[in-house]
This record gives structure tokens, C-alpha cells and sequence, in this order.
């Protein structure tokens, strides 16, 4: 996965006050980056150094191998967990039972998983978006905004009141201008006030050039 050269950035959270009519979501918007193997609970992966996290029911979407379940499940109620690799969820059952945690981790297209959950009409505290990059090459920018967007749109949707959404983007083509634009754009359709509490960038653990994005295709 690539990721970017900057480093962390952040902003204090200033929740606003609802309006009776809105439901309201905290954003955390990330770019990602994920270790070879997620078997360990890294405290970096946790939002606002786990503070932010209102940790009743979490959503872990794209979860690879449990990299965010893994080391919010100890703060939270139920978790679960969507990958559509079979062989990554296997990894998160493991984990999970290694790190002593509860994990439900299922098989399945979150595309789909999304709209599932809000047709049972389920709902979460925080909600975990780290896909792969939608973006590979500037070609794709125009699916993957859509792609970024529906995702978005459909985990707002399954948010509880004042329930955070970490969202995160590893697409160099979509800058964070661009990637806020879709984020902002989702909550107008989702009918949502989001407060952007923190943003982040990628660990050490994913080092790249300072030409990246100028050297791609
Ligand atoms: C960026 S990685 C996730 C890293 C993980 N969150 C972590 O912290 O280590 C993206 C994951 O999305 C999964 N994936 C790709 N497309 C998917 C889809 N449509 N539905 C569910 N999972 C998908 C891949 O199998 C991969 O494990």
C-alpha cells in the first residue's frame, strides 16, 4: 500500500452542539497504513489515542487482519469486523483470539455490508473505513470519488448521534483537499453535520519519496 510523505496533522475537537433536526458525526480522516502482519495492537491505531473512541458497537470496515478492531475491541461492546478475504478474516479470528478480545469477523463486500446492516436497521458508536486505494492512478479518480463517497454516505447513515466516523483514504491521486470535499459531500446527502476532530497521517511504518504523488501515473 502506498502512502503519504506528510506527517501527522491535527485539530482540536469542537463537537457543535446538534441541531434538533441533524444527527452529528465527528470525523477523524486518515491516511492509512497497515503492517504486514496486524496480529499486534498498535496504540497508534487508535483514534485520538482511544479517547475519541465512544465505544459501545464498532464497525470495522476493510479490517484486514483486525489493524483497528484489534486494539479498540478491548473499549468497545461488540465489534465487527468486514474483509472480503477470507484468508484476512481467518487472520482476525486469530488475532482476536490471541489478544484475548472478541471479534466478529465476517466475509463480505462492504459495498453491500453497508447497505445490509442499515436495511436491518442496525447502528454504531464508531465506524472504521480503511479501503485499499481506490485511486491507483489518476484514471481511476473519478470512480474512486464515487467509491469514497458511497462508503462514507452509508457509514454516516449507520451512525448513532454524535458517533465518530474514522475515515481513511491511501489514494495518492485524491489529495486531502479533495478527500475532505468527498467526505463533506457525503454528509450533505447522508443528512449529517460532521466536526472534523483530527486528522492523521500515515506511521513510520509507511516511509515514502517526497516526489510521491509527482512520480506517479
Ligand atoms: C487498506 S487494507 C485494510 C487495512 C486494515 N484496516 C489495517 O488496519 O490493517 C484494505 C482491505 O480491504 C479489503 N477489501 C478490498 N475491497 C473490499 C471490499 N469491497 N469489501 C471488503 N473488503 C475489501 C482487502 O482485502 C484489504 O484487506
Amino acid at each position: 500500500m502506498k502512502a503519504s510523505s506528510r506527517k501527522w496533522k491535527s485539530s482540536p475537537a469542537t463537537c457543535r452542539r446538534p441541531s434538533p433536526s441533524r444527527r452529528t458525526a465527528c470525523t477523524t480522516t486518515w491516511t492509512s497504513g497497515t503492517t504486514e502482519n496486524g496480529s499486534v495492537p498498535r496504540p497508534a491505531r487508535e483514534p485520538g489515542g482511544g479517547r475519541a473512541v465512544r465505544a459501545r458497537r464498532l464497525l470495522d470496515c476493510f479490517t484486514y487482519n483486525g489493524g483497528f478492531a484489534l486494539p479498540l475491541a478491548p473499549k468497545c461492546k461488540e465489534v465487527i469486523a468486514f474483509d472480503v478475504s477470507e484468508e484476512a478474516i481467518a487472520r482476525t479470528r486469530e488475532n482476536a483470539a490471541k489478544n484475548g478480545v472478541t471479534i466478529d469477523a465476517r466475509v463480505g463486500n462492504v459495498f453491500d455490508e453497508l447497505r445490509g446492516l442499515d436495511r436491518l436497521g442496525e447502528r454504531f458508536d464508531t465506524i472504521v473505513l480503511d479501503p485499499p486505494a481506490f485511486a491507483k492512478n489518476k484514471a481511476a479518480v473519478a470512480n474512486a470519488r464515487t467509491g469514497y463517497k458511497e462508503i462514507n454516505l452509508r457509514a454516516l447513515k449507520l451512525l448513532n448521534h454524535g458517533g465518530i466516523l474514522v475515515t481513511c483514504s491511501c489514494s495518492y491521486n485524491i489529495n486531502e483537499g479533495a478527500f475532505a470535499e468527498i467526505v463533506y459531500e457525503a454528509s450533505v446527502d447522508a443528512n449529517v453535520d460532521v466536526t472534523v476532530v483530527e486528522k492523521r497521517m500515515q506511521g513510520r511504518d509507511h516511509p515514502c519519496s517526497s516526489a510521491s504523488p509527482r512520480r506517479t501515473t
